[in-house]
């Protein structure tokens, strides 16, 4: 069996290039990944939690109409002089570290919206031939230790194989992710033998979720390139993963954190919750307003 060397994961991929139809009208003109939790945009955490893990080049896949996130990682020249000028050093850090220096942001247009499995086949060149993460943006991540990814990434290495991060779900909800078979799973991680994509209640062949960390091979651009529309007519990522467990191991995860599934609008009303509770400087107001609001 074929074993791959996952020692030094440097490359994160991130798929921004969806419609966000769900938080219509704030996505007529805000990407989906723009919006707040608290102060920083969504992509902001998925961001920092790949470069916690050791990522240092950072492929986001766009289509034409975001350029709300390349200017976001861009440099803001006219802004940082004035935070300069005005002595306002803690918020120049922050606006600084949205990217630090080491790291660099490479974009990718999608042409077209052809499903999760092609924008991920579209960081191909920028990728090459190393095994690779993949963040979805929508699936926040809250974690006290380490970050969802960094516990994928050492899991990959210890076991040289592709790790995809699952959580259980209720049987009725198994059409909105993609499942996995993973028979000898202990309490944290197992081998996947089979993975569907949005799989009906009754015929999907556990209720073991897959939740948006991927750590990958490069091999699995070439199954990729093989695999046919499916689930909603899209060429998805899943089916590129279950084309790849016919060559090579991939283990499915869980982690240690909470999700929001921050592409609903009710996941990101949760995380603004859960992070303004957590957050220095807000949580005791947080509280104050949730009691008085609740009527406790
Ligand atoms: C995507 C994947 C799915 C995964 C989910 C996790 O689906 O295709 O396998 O379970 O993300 O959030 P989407 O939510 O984009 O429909």
């Amino acid at each position: 069996m074929h074993r791959e060397d996952f020692g030094r994961v440097r490359k994160a991929v991130f798929p921004v290039a969806g419609l966000g139809t769900r938080f219509l009208p704030a996505t007529k003109t805000v990407p989906k990944e723009m919006l707040p939790v608290v102060d920083r945009p969504l992509i902001q955490y998925a961001v920092d939690e790949a470069i916690a893990a050791g990522c240092d080049t950072l492929v986001f896949i766009t289509n034409r109409y975001k350029h709300a996130v390349a200017d976001y990682f861009d440099k803001a020249y006219e802004l940082e002089q004035r935070l300069e000028k005005g002595g306002k050093d803690d918020l120049l850090e922050l606006v600084r570290n949205v990217l630090p220096s080491h790291v660099r942001a490479v974009f990718v247009t999608q042409p077209e919206a052809l499903g999760l499995g092609h924008a991920v086949l579209c960081a191909r060149p920028v990728v090459g031939d190393e095994p690779f993460a993949v963040l979805l943006p929508d699936d926040l991540i809250w974690s006290q230790g380490p970050g969802a990814l960094a516990q994928r990434l050492e899991l990959a290495r210890a076991r040289s194989a592709g790790v995809v991060a699952v959580q259980e779900v209720p049987r009725e909800q198994t059409g909105s992710y993609g499942i996995v078979a993973a028979p000898h799973f202990t309490d944290r991680s197992g081998r996947i033998e089979a993975i569907v994509e949005k799989p009906r209640p009754e015929t999907a062949p556990s209720t073991l979720a897959v939740v948006g960390r991927y750590v990958l091979p490069a091999r699995i651009f070439d199954c990729l390139e093989r695999v046919t529309p499916g689930s909603g007519g899209e060429i998805q990522l899943t089916d590129g993963i279950a084309a790849l467990l016919a060559e090579q191991p991939v283990l499915a995860c869980r982690f240690e954190g909470r999700r929001f599934d921050c592409g609903s609008r009710i996941g990101l009303v949760e995380a603004t919750i859960q992070f303004a509770l957590e957050h220095e400087d807000l949580a005791e107001d947080a509280r104050r307003y949730m009691r008085a609001a609740l009527g406790d």
